[in-house]
């Protein structure tokens, strides 16, 4: 069957438990998301993709199944998920879902059976090995370690052998060598998409083929120990294609996510007509105040973020297709890491244009759009995530308490799963009761309601970009082109299609900042077609934050 046209798209992203709730619990559900789905279609995108919304012990929050084929009964049933398949199909949104098949909970019936001994149908779906011996002492089999808590193996006393979890010990990895375990994951891809969903988006999938022999890692950085030898492994392609070939039947579209992929593996997935993926989600862009992970910060650094941005723009293009993203529930929001939340309106507006022009498909995640700032709460207790509970126990144990919760307040993930701010109601709009986790208490100010009536919100503005991009065919399809990418302070690029030419020009700084038109463009021929200050814009001057969008039509460039 043929794909739809996923590259004209933009995608908004749900992670439910936090988005809205329906039934008065104080957890995000599927009622909810239905009530929702006319203001989803009002942003101007064309997709929804659902974090996890199965069954699950929530050790990872949804990234921890317990059943592939159902729906958690925090959330609803399937009849409720149909009901929002359809009236998202109506309104003209495709669906597509997390699949997450690099490992399962350990609550889930196979590892059950699993785990019970080496010698029922399940044994071989998980990745079982027998103790290293030195001396009397038990040691795991090699010295991986885990993304999430500590050591990447687990001892089962009933199988007397440990398991491979490359993320928490509740998120045991599946055996995908096993054909058995492949010929599950197709029946669970056939089984949503015969319901009707458009597609995928599949988990941590760069890392489903191991290194056979499981060799000990350089100890380089613990979280990531082991990580060369489980990350583009040496079957990944050759069981992508047997997944390819069930999204095909299909059309389905498929979205990798791929954590420290570099590009040049990636075109291997995503190039020709014969491509893997669709897409990927790279980890380039989330890396501009970090190093590898959030955990360990450096300090914000255009020219890095500009080099993973024109990295992915320049060796994709013409080749394969790329997913822009800023935010998901994996990472602090934007405007308190590249932006500013003194300049909060401004910063929220331009790192939208910054982004959404590039050449891909946009996706937006909730609460990016009103500009959502990361939460500081008061206490670890009162987080809930795994891997910001682990990185404040483990690795900031030195420091002291308040040093800590200053790193959790800029690393952590939980500042992006805070419930969605609707309006200035109590609990944000979100719920009737006290919700599920924390508020963030800025909701008064930063909410729907509110910015659904000011002309020059976030929100609007988001709204602006997505029907421009939609409209102007080198927003579209046009050439990227960056310039200047050593200034430190400004991001400077253009998208060109025939004699066409947009101009993005934005300032990532709190001061005003003098620049000048790049060679070429004649300063009375431009059109100021979006910018985030009100009134005429000021050439050659930026104010803080500000961002100019520029259209000019050149001929002499389409020959
Ligand atoms: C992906 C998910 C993340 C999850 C991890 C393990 O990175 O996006 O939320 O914790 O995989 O499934
Ligand atoms: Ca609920």
């Amino acid at each position: 069957m043929k794909q739809f046209d996923f590259r004209s798209m933009s995608f908004y992203q749900i992670w439910i438990r936090s988005f809205a709730d329906g039934n008065g619990d104080g957890i995000g559900d599927l009622c909810g998301v239905y009530s929702k789905l006319d203001y989803i279609a009002s942003l101007g995108v064309d997709g929804i993709w659902f974090s996890p919304i199965y069954p699950s012990p929530n050790a990872d929050y949804g990234y921890d199944i317990s059943d592939y084929r159902n729906i958690h009964p925090d959330y609803g049933t399937l009849e409720q998920f149909r009901q929002v398949l359809d009236r998202a199909h109506q309104l003209g949104l495709k669906v597509i879902l997390d699949l997450v098949i690099n490992h399962t909970s350990d609550m889930h019936p196979w590892f059950l059976e699993s785990r019970k001994g080496k010698d029922n149908p399940y044994s071989d779906y998980y990745i079982w090995r027998d103790p290293k011996w030195k001396g009397k002492t038990r040691l795991p089999p090699n010295n991986w370690f885990s993304q999430f808590e500590g050591l990447a193996w687990e001892f089962c006393p009933e199988r007397q052998q440990y398991y491979l979890h490359v993320f928490a010990k509740k998120q045991p990895d599946l055996n995908m060598d096993h054909p058995k375990v492949r010929e599950e994951v197709k029946g669970i891809m056939r089984f949503w998409l015969e319901m009707g969903v458009d597609g995928f988006r599949e988990d941590v999938i760069t890392y489903i083929s191991k290194h056979p022999q499981l060799p000990d890692g350089i100890p380089f950085l613990p979280a990531i120990n082991g990580l060369p030898f489980y990350k583009d492994g040496p079957n990944l392609l050759s069981y992508l294609r047997e997944f390819r070939a069930v999204a095909l039947e299909y059309g389905a579209l498929q979205i990798g996510e791929a954590p420290m992929t570099p590009v040049k593996t990636a075109l291997t997935y995503l190039a020709g007509e014969d491509r893997v993926l669709d897409m990927m989600i790279q980890f380039d862009t989330m890396m501009a105040d970090c190093f590898m992970t959030e955990y360990v910060h450096l300090p914000f650094s255009l020219p890095k973020l500009k080099r993973a941005f024109s990295r992915w723009q320049t060796a994709l293009a013409g080749k394969a297709w790329n997913a822009l993203y800023l935010e998901n529930h994996d990472h602090p929001r934007v405007i308190s890491r590249y932006g500013s939340e003194r300049f909060w309106r401004e910063s929220g507006t331009m790192l939208a244009a910054a982004y959404i022009f590039q050449q891909g498909t946009p996706f937006i995640y909730q609460g990016q759009e009103i500009g959502m700032t990361n939460i500081r709460l008061g206490s670890i207790d009162e987080y809930q995530d795994v891997a910001t509970i682990n990185a404040y126990h483990r690795f900031f144990r030195h420091q002291s308490v308040k040093k800590r919760l200053q790193r959790i307040h800029r690393s952590s993930r939980d500042s992006a799963r805070t419930p969605m701010q609707w309006s200035s109601d109590t609990y944000a709009g979100f719920s009737a009761v006290k919700p599920w986790f924390a508020v963030n208490p800025n909701y008064p100010d930063i909410n729907v309601q509110k910015e659904e009536e000011d002309e020059h919100s976030i929100l609007n503005f988001y709204r602006k970009c997505l029907k421009l991009r939609k409209e102007i065919p080198a927003l579209l399809r046009g050439e990227y082109r960056e310039y200047r990418p050593l200034h430190r302070h400004l991001y400077l690029y253009e998208r060109s299609f025939q004699s066409e030419v947009v101009l993005v020009v934005c300032s990532f700084s709190a001061k005003e900042q003098r620049w000048k038109l790049p060679k070429g463009f004649p300063e009375e021929k431009g059109d100021l077609i979006l910018g985030n200050y009100p009134g005429k814009a000021i050439s050659g001057r930026l104010k803080p934050y500000e961002v100019q969008v520029l259209r000019y039509h050149l001929p002499g460039r389409d020959s």
